[in-house]
């Protein structure tokens, strides 16, 4: 145990002696207690790819007993073989997020195999697809926003009540995306989800913060993970799409995707999220001068005055690394981020200098 967590227990435990502070001690004792990851158990969604797994290894050889909840039975079985190797505590449950019934009855399976609800909920699963927002069909609002926005409050709406009845604390993680924090005008279906998803967490960390429950919103920019593939998994009734897609387009996605984070550090950093028990967390030293952007480019559009400077602003490159900005320049040659061919409304010299 850390000084620092023996000084918060302490601090803690004097001030409990005051019953105005008793509740909220007690929260912050069970937090406190959470950071001991041995035998808790942990339910992971999109766990049998890309940034799910690597929370999933991280957690699992921490000491956790993982449930691992994926759409994709190949996914289940390639991250099972890795997880039978170690001989690991880990358990598989076959789910789409958006359907109720079956959350619902893997919910029911968690207390049936390990005795309790988790203790730690980490909603990984989640899609994407790039193209102009005024190409958007309904359907790629509806795929898009009923996997990373409906997903996670049908995660919330299930566990949650198990989890403050079970008493015994615990950790909530929403993988969010820095494309949440601000507007993407070639992923509007996604940045609009991310946004809703970081809002959403803020609230239930208010909410939660009594039962000892925290939350934390992940909020990462590329990874290395597999969701260059996301729209295998879309379902038949939304695969309508305004966006141009190829075999060349999802290769050009996977070269750009594996400039990313490696996905066991995607795990190392969402555990110390959870140990830090911050509600935000970036996994970027510079962390703090995102969000300060972000609130200047809420504070710019206010005024006349905050537009101007905005619009001045507009060209300066984006934080992003350059080799990554490259894959993006040369994914757009191929397509990616584009419309689909017969949208006849977007004026294409207007939008595209390539
Ligand atoms: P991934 O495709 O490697 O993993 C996502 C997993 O979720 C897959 O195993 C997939 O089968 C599963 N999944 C998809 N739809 C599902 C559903 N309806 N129900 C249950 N499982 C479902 O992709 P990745 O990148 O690991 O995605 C994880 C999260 O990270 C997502 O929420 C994504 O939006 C977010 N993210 C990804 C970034 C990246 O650069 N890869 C950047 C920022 C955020």
């Amino acid at each position: 145990m850390k000084y620092f967590h023996v000084v918060k227990i302490l601090h803690a435990w004097k001030k409990s002696i005051f019953p105005d502070y008793l509740f909220r001690n007690l929260a912050v004792e069970w937090r406190l207690i959470m950071m001991d990851f041995k035998g808790k158990v942990a339910f992971v969604t999109g766990g049998g790819s890309g940034a799910g797994f690597g929370i999933a290894q991280i957690f699992s050889e921490a000491g956790c007993k993982v449930v691992i909840a994926d759409v994709r039975q190949d996914h289940l079985d390639r991250v099972m073989e890795h997880f039978r190797r170690s001989n690991a505590d880990v358990h598989p449950i076959l789910l789409d997020v958006t359907d109720r019934e079956a959350y619902i009855a893997a919910a029911d399976e968690v207390e049936r195999v390990y005795g309790t609800p988790p203790q730690i909920l980490i909603q990984s699963a989640g899609v994407n697809a790039f193209g102009p927002a005024e190409a958007s069909t309904y359907e790629d609002f509806d795929w898009i926003m009923g996997v990373n926005l409906n997903g996670v409050i049908n995660g919330m709406v299930t566990f949650v009540p198990r989890m403050i009845k079970a008493g015994l604390g615990g950790h909530i993680v929403t993988v969010a995306s820095l494309g949440g924090l601000g507007p993407g005008s070639t992923t509007a279906p996604y940045s609009c989800s991310k946004a809703a998803v970081i809002n959403l967490m803020e609230t239930y960390y208010e909410s939660l913060e009594p039962y000892g429950i925290g939350v934390t919103c992940f909020c990462p920019g590329n990874m290395n993970t597999n969701i260059h593939e996301a729209s295998l998994t879309r379902p038949e009734n939304l695969k309508s799409t305004g966006y141009y897609e190829s075999p060349e387009v999802m290769e050009a996605y996977r070269l750009h995707n594996v400039l990313g984070m490696d996905i066991r550090e995607v795990g190392r950093q969402v555990m110390k999220g959870v140990e830090q028990g911050v509600v935000i967390y970036i996994p970027y030293e510079d962390r703090e001068e995102i969000i300060r952007s972000e609130m200047q480019r809420m504070i710019d559009y206010c005024t006349p005055e905050g537009m101007t400077r905005l619009k001045a602003r507009k060209h300066q490159a984006p934080a992003m690394p350059n080799e990554e900005m490259e894959s993006l320049r040369v994914a757009a040659e191929v397509g990616f981020a584009k419309a689909k061919g017969d949208i006849d409304w977007i004026i294409r010299e207007r939008k595209y200098t390539n």
